[in-house]
Formats: C-alpha cells, sequence, structure tokens
C-alpha cells in the first residue's frame, strides 16, 4: 500500500519504518528540513534500538523516502498518518496546533479517497475537529473527495518501539460506522494483517473510546507507578521491604508483576504529559478526576525523593560535597531526557552548593543540550555540573553516587572498584538496581527506595 506519515518524530518514523519493512511504500513528511535533510543522509534524529538499520535497509530497497513536500506526500499515500507532536499546553492541555496544521495541508491537497489517520495521542473529539477541518478545506477548494478518520493510537515504549509495533499486544481501530468508515476500516485491517498475530490483535471501536484508550492505558500505567511509589515510602518507615511487597502482591493475576517498581517517579514524553492532558479534558467535562490529580502529585514528590534522602544523611548545604550521578535519561535504552527525574535530582543539588559529575551511556549529547537550557539562569551552578564519559572516571573522588536510571551496565559494576573511587562507600539507589544486603557485605552505605538496609 502507499502510505504517508506526517511528522518524523519518535512515533512517525518507528511507524513508517515498521510499514515499510512489510513491503508498503512510505512517503515520510515533515516541515522541519533540517531532519530530512538528516534522514536523507543516512542519519536519524533519535536513538531507538534498531531504527537506524531498519530505515537504511528499507531505504536502499526504494521503500521509504523522506521530503517536506506535503502536497505529494498528500497524493502518494491511500493512507495518511498524523504523526506530528501534541505538546502541553500552558493550561496542561494538548496543544493541537500542529495535528490541525496536518489537517488543513491534508484539505489543501488530497485528492480521491483517503484514509486519515490520527497516530498521535490527541484528546477525544481531535478525530471529530480534523475531520471538520479537512472538509472546510476541501469545500474551499470546492472539490468533493471522500476520507474518513480513523483512531488508531500507538502503545509504543521506547527503546523497544520496534518491538513493540512488529509483535502488538493489541491494534486499537477507531472508526466511523457510515460507508466511509467501514470502507476505512478494511483498509487499515489489511494494512496490519502482517502484525495481527493469531487473528486477535486488532480491535475496532468507535473512535471516541479508541481517542480514550490510550490516556486510560497511560494514566493507568502511571497510577500503578504512584501507588507503589507511595507504599514504597511507607514500607520504609515501617521497616519492611517494598520489594518483598512486590514479590508477594505480584502472583495475583488480577494484580500482576509488571510495572509496579518503585523508583524515584515516571518520566518522559507520555505519562506526565498524558495524566496532565486527561485531568485537563475531564475538568472541560466538570468530571474532575481527584485520583489522577494525586498521581501526578505522588509523582511530582516522588521525583524529589533522592535529593530527600540525601539532605536526611548530608544536610541541606551541600557546598562540600561532590556527587556522581549515574543515569540521566528517563529510563534505558534511550536518550530521551523529557521529564526525567535526572534534571530535578541534578538541579536541586546544584541549588544547594553542591559540585555534580554525571554519566549516561547514551544521553551525553541531549543532556549538554538540556542542562544549558535548564540552567541558563544559574551560571554559577551550572559551572559545578560536568558530564563524564566514563562511569568510574565520574565516581573518581566524589563523596556519593547517585543512581538515577537502571541502566544495565551500572547493574554489576566493580564494585571493589567503585569503592575505592568513592571518597566516602556511600550510594543513594533510585532505581533499587542493587541487593541492600550484599552493599553491606561489601561495606558499602546504601540508600535505596522502601528497602531495609541493616548497616556494615
Ligand atoms: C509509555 C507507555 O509504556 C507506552 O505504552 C506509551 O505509548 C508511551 O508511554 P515510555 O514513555 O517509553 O512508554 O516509557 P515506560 O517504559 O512506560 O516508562 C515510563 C516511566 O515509568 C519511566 O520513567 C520509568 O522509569 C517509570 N517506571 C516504569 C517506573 O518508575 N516503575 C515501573 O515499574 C515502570
Amino acid at each position: 500500500m502507499n502510505i504517508t506519515i506526517i511528522g518524523t518524530g519518535y512515533v512517525g518514523l518507528v511507524t513508517g519504518a515498521c510499514l515499510a519493512e512489510t513491503g508498503n511504500h512510505v512517503f515520510c513528511i515533515d516541515v522541519a528540513a533540517h531532519k530530512i535533510d538528516l534522514l536523507n543522509h543516512g542519519g536519524v534524529p533519535i536513538y531507538e534500538l534498531g531504527l537506524q538499520e531498519m530505515i537504511a535497509r528499507n531505504r536502499a530497497a526504494g521503500r521509504i523516502h523522506f521530503s517536506t513536500d506535503l502536497a505529494a506526500g498528500a497524493a502518494h499515500g491511500d493512507i495518511l498518518f498524523i504523526a506530528v507532536g501534541t505538546p502541553p499546553d500552558e493550561d496542561g492541555s494538548a496543544d493541537l496546533q500542529y495535528v490541525l496544521a496536518a489537517a488543513r495541508n491534508i484539505g489543501q491537497h488530497m485528492q480521491g479517497f483517503k484514509v486519515i489517520v490520527n497516530k498521535s495521542t490527541v484528546p477525544v473529539g481531535t478525530a471529530q475537529r480534523v475531520q471538520q477541518t479537512i472538509a472546510v478545506e476541501l469545500a474551499a477548494r470546492a472539490v468533493e473527495h471522500s476520507f474518513s478518520v480513523v483512531s488508531n493510537p500507538e502503545f509504543l515504549k521506547e527503546g523497544e518501539a520496534i518491538g513493540d509495533f512488529m509483535q502488538p499486544d493489541r491494534i486499537v481501530l477507531g472508526c466511523d460506522n457510515d460507508q466511509n468508515g467501514v470502507r476505512a476500516a478494511e483498509i487499515m485491517r489489511c494494512l496490519y494483517a502482517p502484525f495481527n498475530r493469531d487473528h486477535k490483535r486488532i480491535l475496532q471501536m468507535d473512535v471516541r473510546s479508541a481517542e480514550l484508550t490510550k490516556y486510560a492505558a497511560n494514566a493507568m500505567l502511571a497510577t500503578r507507578i504512584s501507588f507503589i511509589n507511595e507504599l514504597a515510602n511507607l514500607a520504609e518507615c515501617m521497616g519492611a521491604d517494598i520489594e518483598e511487597v512486590r514479590r508477594g502482591i505480584g502472583p495475583d493475576p488480577r494484580i500482576g508483576n509488571h510495572f509496579l517498581s518503585a523508583g524515584c517517579g515516571y518520566g518522559g514524553s507520555c505519562f506526565p504529559k498524558d495524566v496532565q492532558a486527561l485531568i485537563r479534558t475531564a475538568s472541560e467535562y466538570h468530571q474532575p478526576l481527584p485520583l489522577l490529580s494525586a498521581v501526578e502529585a505522588v509523582n511530582d514528590a516522588q521525583k524529589q525523593v533522592l535529593v530527600r534522602k540525601i539532605v536526611a544523611r548530608l544536610g541541606e548545604d551541600l557546598s562540600a560535597f561532590r556527587f556522581a550521578v549515574w543515569g540521566l535519561a528517563f529510563k534505558p535504552n534511550t536518550d530521551d531526557m523529557r521529564e526525567a527525574p535526572s534534571r530535578i535530582l541534578i538541579a536541586a543539588l546544584l541549588a544547594r552548593g553542591a559540585t555534580v559529575v554525571a554519566y549516561d551511556p547514551v544521553a551525553m549529547d541531549e543532556a549538554r543540550r538540556v542542562f544549558m537550557l535548564d540552567l541558563q539562569n544559574a551560571p554559577a551552578a551550572h559551572a559545578r555540573l560536568s558530564l563524564s564519559e566514563d562511569p568510574m572516571q565520574a565516581v573518581a573522588g566524589a563523596d556519593a553516587l547517585v543512581v538515577v536510571t537502571e541502566w544495565n551496565e551500572f547493574k554489576n559494576p566493580d564494585f571493589q572498584r567503585l569503592r575505592a573511587q568513592l571518597k566516602k562507600p556511600l550510594i543513594f539507589d533510585g532505581r533499587n538496581v542493587y541487593e541492600p544486603a550484599e552493599m553491606s557485605e561489601l561495606g558499602i552505605e546504601y540508600h535505596a527506595i522502601g528497602r531495609v538496609y541493616e548497616g556494615f
């Protein structure tokens, strides 16, 4: 099939590459000429495992093209995916200006029947707005082309996006039940047939339910994290171990083991933004969501948990101390630092006068960019932050190590060397990467999240 993807961000590129991989002819469009230029020269503007190779393979086979020419894009695709960003507005609601601009462009250029797919995470009712926007443009051109807008939310996890796309646990298709909607649904089912494992993955429903499904999934997952984090803080006061509690509740199939790791809070491009947007949309319907407001508040507080522990141990004034920070990305296997807990931690340490040496296996370039912005009004603090290309070098001479992201390479370091490099054998672990008993044996003072540590 001929596919056009508008927006070469994270979702757009993964969708484009995976659809090209299954033999479709894919045109990826973006208004950002520098991104298209990079892609046309074999580069990829984001880091995602396996993506660069997949794009290269399909470019070589002539199945994927990159361009800024939306008119050509609108002509090419039988299916046009809108995969542009929906950043939070000042009030937390999703900013739809890029989605609606894409819809206008489609309306200005499309010919013949088109399936328009909302892939961006958008509030309930957006498919209808896209539909109306395209209709206005068609009317302005005095042409009649039929089309249908489908909601097809993505459930991709950064770092695992290709696997998630190729072997989805579900494919949600929100379609209208009029004639164009039925036609669109058939086309979408064909497109996704190669991914519809055991013929059970496609879940067709009405458009609004599909739109809400995406928010419901992320809100549910965020709720689990805030729940376990709240209990971790309680466990700590009570002398219980949250890892044991998790082991104790996980076997109940109604609860399950997954997505219940206590830590220093969730970040990333989706959970914070989507929880906020859902609260905002709900308020427009005069239906407050106190549970989700609490989920958000608990997470904001949890992003400070490491700072609280450090201050409790070393005092408010940290100007005499130097901290090594391992992990800057919001989670492993990505260079994404959006809403990353590391940013809150590092800003708080610097504000208390500390010196910080940080290391991340992949996010170093991103970190330079992000901290330039975060600390632009605090040059003296910025001067006390440095980035090290080597984890052991970062630790050399530090008063404490703070682990913020659970990259595999942090899981089993040479502890003797680590201990020798640190000025004090002191670790604050925001992701419960190590075992407290082992740390005791190694003679390392260890502060984790909701765990029992007996000292050494
Ligand atoms: C998420 C959803 O999982 C995905 O379905 C959706 O499409 C986009 O948002 P992503 O943002 O890539 O994906 O990250 P995810 O792996 O879900 O982790 C989100 C955050 O939660 C991370 O900061 C992670 O560290 C944190 N987390 C996750 C926990 O603190 N505890 C857990 O048990 C799991």
